[in-house]
């Protein structure tokens, strides 16, 4: 099989602007589960998306269409320039996909973990050396290489899989929540690399996840669904700066007080979207000079002590409460 290096194999035509075109997409499940109704959005090339959105959005079922392993009820979708459900082997060489469940064979070594991957793709044994090389550097896995990787780290393991995703030159990249259960340390690492990766192989990648701020600090542009539906799209600066206002973050002194804060400011008119965060509570308002006298007072009035008062521009957790109507923290079981 040759390396796909040509999006659009065997002609001359241009890279398409857009990577990943979907359109109208539908998707039912038995039971009459309307797991999509109506997603569509665009990804350019070369740029991270970040698709987000509570349990059941649909976010899995998006991955899963786009990937080519399910079909849609209608809709389409378009993979640099291909037809997934007209065109799936060609779909599958231009992608590389990352699932949460590790594909990582543990008795064998990273680098020969790489090599199998990379002859399942039918690659040349020079160019597959080669390319083994340039991804064992690129995810700095060059010390653990050799070792089988059963042992390795989760973090470590985690990049093995992304080396292996990438083995064929993929145009596409699909990564279905790539830093879940990681600790907050290597999360950022990985970040570091998906960043790198987007720039230095012109990667397009698309991401779920559950962490806002993985959002935040790579993707270009996010949408957020859900009850299979886009609700919000654009970049996480715009989404921000469109919502008016301020957050307030008010800490309390006692964790079992939370509750409590949280129905007394429920009870402000000029308070929005309030959520508990570990112990604090967070809300959003109009003008946080005016809210704030008036947040402290009805604290003290249902005898809450508040610790501390911070208010913060809008962060994309207060966009995604906005628009999904829930905290993705309440959503996470
Ligand atoms: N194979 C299936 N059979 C029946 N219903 C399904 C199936 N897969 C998903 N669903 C339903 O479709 C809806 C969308 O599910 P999906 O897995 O796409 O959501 P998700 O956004 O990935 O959620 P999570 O954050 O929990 O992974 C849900 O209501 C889910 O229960
Ligand atoms: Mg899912």
């Amino acid at each position: 099989m040759p390396r796909a290096v040509a999006v659009s194999p065997g002609t001359k035509t241009p890279e398409p602007v857009a990577a990943v075109e979907v359109r109208d997409l539908t998707k039912r499940y038995p039971g009459d589960v309307r797991a999509l109704d109506g997603v569509g959005f665009t990804v350019p090339t070369g740029t991270v998306f970040g698709l987000l959105g509570p349990n059941g959005a649909g976010k899995s079922t998006t991955m899963k269409i786009l990937t080519t392993l399910a079909r849609p009820d209608s809709g389409t979708v378009r993979i640099a320039g291909l037809d997934v459900v007209a065109e799936p082997r060609r779909v599958r060489r231009v992608i590389g996909c990352v699932t949460q469940r590790s594909g990582v064979d543990p008795a064998a070594t990273g680098r020969e973990n790489l090599t199998l991957q990379g002859r399942l793709h039918g690659m040349s044994r020079a160019e597959l050396a080669r390319r083994v090389d340039e991804l064992v550097e690129l995810l700095d896995v060059g010390a653990v290489a050799e070792r089988v990787a059963g042992g390795y780290s989760g973090g470590t393991k985690r990049k093995l899989d992304i080396a292996m995703s990438l083995i064929h030159r993929p145009r596409v990249l699909f990564l279905d929540e790539p830093t879940t259960g990681l600790d907050p340390e290597i999360r950022s690492e990985i970040w570091e690399h998906i960043a790198r990766l987007a720039r230095q192989e012109r990667l397009t990648i698309l991401l779920t996840t559950h962490y806002l701020e993985e959002a935040d600090r790579l993707a270009d542009r996010v949408s957020i669904l859900d009850r299979g539906r886009v609700v919000a799209e654009g970049s996480p600066g715009r989404l921000k700066d469109d919502l008016n206002g301020d957050a307030v973050v008010v800490e309390l002194v006692e964790p079992g007080m939370v509750g409590a804060a949280r129905r007394a400011l429920d009870g402000l008119t000029l308070v929005r979207e309030v959520v508990a965060e570990g112990v604090a509570v967070r809300a959003r308002v109009d003008d946080a000079a005016v809210a704030v006298p008036q947040v402290l007072a009805a604290l003290t009035a249902d005898g809450v002590a508040a610790a501390s008062v911070t208010v913060a521009m809008p962060s994309l957790h207060d966009v995604y409460l906005h628009y999904a109507g829930r905290s993705i923290r309440e959503t996470e079981r």
